[in-house]
């Protein structure tokens, strides 16, 4: 992939007008790579609810065809309404949502699923992850609730969020169906090292949620350096870091501004300088650490 200013200097200077320029250079959805036929750059929601149904629609008419909602997120109407309104099929969304930490008991997986259904409009999820290994979380009886659902149809993948080690061993012990993926808090300040070697050996990826520290990013000095020199952004960096390191990210955004921003992190390529320097900054600051966290 060329670089951010390769990018620039190959569009002709005898376009009309900048606005028509920024249009017709953005990435398209053949721009993203996928794993597993997950798009590795998707459309965080939590904490949108009343701009929510603007903001999926307009990452899906610029190309985005990966949505990230949960049950715990209020807004899963609002999902399924931007997505209906989308220039886009259903079909050609890859959409997931969480079962909250207190309806992981058989019944309620079934239950809150079909409410989650409802609300988004649809007849199946692609994943559907279990939001937290905490309160009302059973292995056997949640995942045995999952695959389930996966055997009526109602769920393509299931998936896990905020699982360490000891609790991925015991998910891979009770479920008949793989783990599609673990989404965890992940960016440079929290590299995740051990989960994604424990993803490397088990073929467990990783989906980086607070891929930009919850803003975080932006006050990181050698983040500044490097977007400065591509004449980027700090979201970029960091978006354009997890790609290098073959993780899929989930940016929050609500603005078409913020929203185009982080897509076109798919322009910038970092160089391997670039990523040294973010490998070494060696921190592990949480922004998301709620009590009933695991570790
Ligand atoms: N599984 C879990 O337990 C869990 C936990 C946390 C998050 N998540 C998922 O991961 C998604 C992303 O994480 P997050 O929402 O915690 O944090 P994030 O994506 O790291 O950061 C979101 C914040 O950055 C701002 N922002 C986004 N793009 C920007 C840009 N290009 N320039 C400047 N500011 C920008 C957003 O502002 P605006 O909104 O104003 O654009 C928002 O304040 C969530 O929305 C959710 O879908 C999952």
């Amino acid at each position: 992939m060329n670089s951010f200013n390769d990018y620039h200097s190959r569009i002709p200077n005898a376009y009309p007008s900048p606005d028509l320029i920024s249009v017709m250079d953005l990435p398209t959805s053949d721009d993203v790579s996928s794993v597993n036929g997950m798009p590795m750059l998707g459309l965080g929601t939590w904490e949108n609810e009343d701009e929510c149904a603007k903001s999926v629609r307009a990452a899906l008419d610029m190309g985005y065809r990966h949505i990230d909602t949960a049950q715990a997120y209020g807004n899963e109407t609002a999902v399924g309404e931007g997505i209906e309104n989308a220039d886009v099929s259903r079909e050609g969304v890859f959409l997931a949502t969480k079962v909250w930490a207190d309806n992981l008991a058989y019944n309620d997986v079934i239950e809150s699923t079909r409410e989650s259904l409802d609300k988004l409009d649809t007849d199946y999820v692609d994943l559907l992850y279990v939001h937290w290994p905490a309160r009302a979380y059973d292995p056997e009886g949640t995942f045995d609730a999952l695959s389930e659902l996966v055997s009526e149809g109602a769920v393509e993948n299931i998936g896990v969020s905020n699982f360490e080690p000891e609790q991925l061993d015991e998910a891979r012990d009770v479920s008949d169906e793989p783990i599609f993926a673990n989404q965890v808090e992940c960016h440079p300040l929290l590299p995740q090292e051990s989960l994604r070697a424990y993803g490397d050996e088990h073929g467990i990826p990783l989906v980086a949620y607070s891929p930009l520290a919850r803003g975080g990013v932006f006050d990181v000095p050698e983040l500044g350096e490097i977007a400065e020199k591509h004449e980027a952004s700090e979201a970029q960096v960091s978006l354009a870091w997890l790609r290098e390191k073959g993780i899929t990210a989930i940016p929050k955004a609500t603005g078409e501004e913020h929203i185009r921003d982080n897509w076109r992190s798919l322009q910038l390529s970092l160089d391997a300088e670039d990523v040294e320097v973010i490998d070494g900054i060696r921190t592990e600051n949480r922004a998301v650490d709620p009590s009933f966290a695991p570790w």
